[in-house]
């Protein structure tokens, strides 16, 4: 439980997936210098993202909301589960459940976004941006609150939309940017600890 001030020791990692996984593909392709993924927590079986972290014999475990009488039991069994990995940091990587308040309390979690937040929080970020007809969205790292994608913004990317794109193509294209982000966000976390003002990159 290091991290907020940072420059400890190793950090260990938990990443916690939905779907495909490529972010967490990216984490351990691309490590940060003194990091460790120490577990991949889903919240569904049978998904990419567990197959890559199996693949690198990273731990993992899954937690179906589910197989829970109520969101509370959940929060508190993805609670327990993950602080089994004593983890310093939290990395939701496309992981398509807002966190609860037991998790929040008890652990730094950082989300990756794929707009620019405050534009465009929710599920349906890329689908949105579309819809609204702007030019430029993008991808946003932040630190997670009770909110839905509220949280203090850590740094964003932008991506400009072409006339061409659909939703695919153009998740494709912030996918691009969250990966880089999200490396060189937990890495500088991990190193420097939580940042007092908000940092923004591109
Ligand atoms: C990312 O765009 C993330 O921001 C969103 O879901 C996507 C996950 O992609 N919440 P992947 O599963 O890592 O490929």
């Amino acid at each position: 439980m290091a991290i907020p001030g940072s420059a400890s020791s190793r950090a260990r990692l938990v990443v916690l997936v939905s779907g495909t996984g490529t972010l967490l593909q990216a984490l351990i392709d691309h490590p940060p210098v003194n990091t460790e993924i120490v577990a991949v927590g889903a919240d569904r079986y049978g998904i990419e993202g567990l197959v890559r972290a199996e693949a690198e014999a990273i731990p993992v475990f899954v937690t179906p909301l589910e197989d829970f009488p109520d969101r509370g039991a959940w929060d508190r069994a993805l609670r327990d589960a993950i602080a089994e990995y004593r983890p310093d940091l939290i990395i939701s990587a496309g992981f398509m459940k807002i966190l609860g308040a037991e998790v929040l309390k008890d652990f730094t979690v950082l989300n990756t976004h794929p707009a620019l937040l405050p534009a465009f929080p929710g599920a349906h970020a890329v689908r949105d941006a579309l819809a609204a007809g702007v030019s430029v969205t993008g991808c946003t790292v932040h630190l997670v609150d009770e909110g839905v994608d509220t949280g203090p913004v850590l740094a964003q990317r932008e991506v400009a939309i072409l006339p061409e794109d659909d939703e695919s193509s153009l998740h494709e294209r912030i996918k691009q940017q969250e990966r880089e982000l999200l490396v060189e966000v937990v890495g500088r976390v991990c190193a420097e600890g939580i940042p007092q003002e908000r940092v923004s990159s591109s």
